[in-house]
């Protein structure tokens, strides 16, 4: 029997591959980094699964490029670089991760907050050039994380997972979302619903977990760090068009605010050079990078492919419709 053709813009992990290899004939990028765009479209010609990452631009150009494909699995739980509504006009599935990488991803939220709070950077630097002279009293002193109040902005999975782990720091916990969570959720999480301008101004650290959308793209924006706690720390762990670069460093520049960590930015893999900065903590995009969630992201997104191929609703469907038809 003919297998079905898959690509995978990436070698994956062994576990996802023997997924995938049992049912079907992959194709793996197996280079490091991504494939050129070229390459990609050529391959895709006879293809019917694609297995990608969220810098493949899943859209018209090139849907066109693969006539034989049924299905687009991205190893991501966003899913801004596909065009679901080009992929449900042509019949191709889409589907993403979530679920699997919430924990992993809070882990790094928090990694973020208390380095920055603390000035981890600073200090690994100053420990390793070799300049460090002692301790001293007043030597990179940063700011108290517990009993502090935690904004955060987007109450989903991710952010409820970030409220969990504030408990234990003792932290007041008020979050704002486009919908009001459940009473118990809030209850059990001991967070306060606030709107979006109340959290600006209570907050000491604000942690953003809101998928970039059209009603979230630039959502900090100059007015919003206008109305943040001078002392106050941005954590960015979502998408990078959440936040407007530009206006975030003339906040920092202005010490409108005390800081930010991200992990996320406007033009990835471009960093706005303004943010090179003491008060920064900076990322490659790794908050999900545990080996553990990692591979769990590749095999769903494999076991979504073969649902595909054997006539299931694949888990993670994001366009139900084409189910339909
Ligand atoms: C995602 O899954 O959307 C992340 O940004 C990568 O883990």
């Amino acid at each position: 029997m003919v297998k079905p053709k898959v690509l995978a813009t990436h070698r994956l992990f062994d576990p996802a591959r023997r997924i995938l290899e049992e049912n079907c004939d992959a194709e793996y990028w197996e280079k490091p980094g991504r494939p050129p765009r070229e390459e990609v479209l050529r391959r895709l010609k006879d293809k019917e699964a694609l297995i990608c990452l969220l810098t493949e631009k899943v859209n018209d150009e090139l849907l066109q490029a693969a006539p034989k494909l049924k299905i687009t699995a991205n190893v991501a739980v966003g899913f801004d670089n596909i065009d679901v509504a080009a992929c449900t006009k042509r019949g191709v599935i889409a589907t993403n991760t979530p679920g699997v990488l919430d924990e992993t991803t809070a882990d790094f939220a928090w990694t973020l907050l208390m380095a920055v709070a603390r000035r981890l950077g600073e200090g690994d630097a100053l420990a390793r050039s070799g300049n460090w002279k002692g301790w001293d009293l007043d030597q990179l002193v940063g700011t108290d994380v517990w009993g502090k109040t935690l904004g955060i902005v987007g109450f989903g999975r991710i952010g409820k997972a970030m409220a969990r782990r504030a408990s234990g720091f003792r932290m007041k916990v008020i979050y704002t979302d486009a919908v009001r969570a459940a009473t118990e959720a809030e209850q059990e999480l001991r967070a306060e619903y606030r709107d979006m301008n109340a959290l600006l101004a209570e907050s000491d650290f604000i942690s953003i977990h809101t998928p970039l959308l059209p009603e979230t793209r630039g959502l900090f924006d100059a007015a919003k760090f206008e109305r943040m706690k001078r002392t106050a720390f941005l954590v960015n762990t979502s998408r990078g068009p959440v936040v407007e670069e530009a206006a975030l460093v003339a906040a920092l520049a202005s010490e409108k605010i005390a800081g930010a960590a991200l992990d996320v930015f406007e033009k990835e893999p471009a960093i706005h050079p303004g943010l090179n900065r003491r008060n920064v903590v900076l990322a490659p995009h790794i908050a999900s990078a545990s080996l553990e969630t990692r591979t769990k992201m590749a095999c769903m997104a494999a076991e979504n492919v073969i649902a595909a191929f054997e006539g299931r609703r694949p888990a993670n469907i994001l366009n139900p419709e084409v189910l339909k038809g």
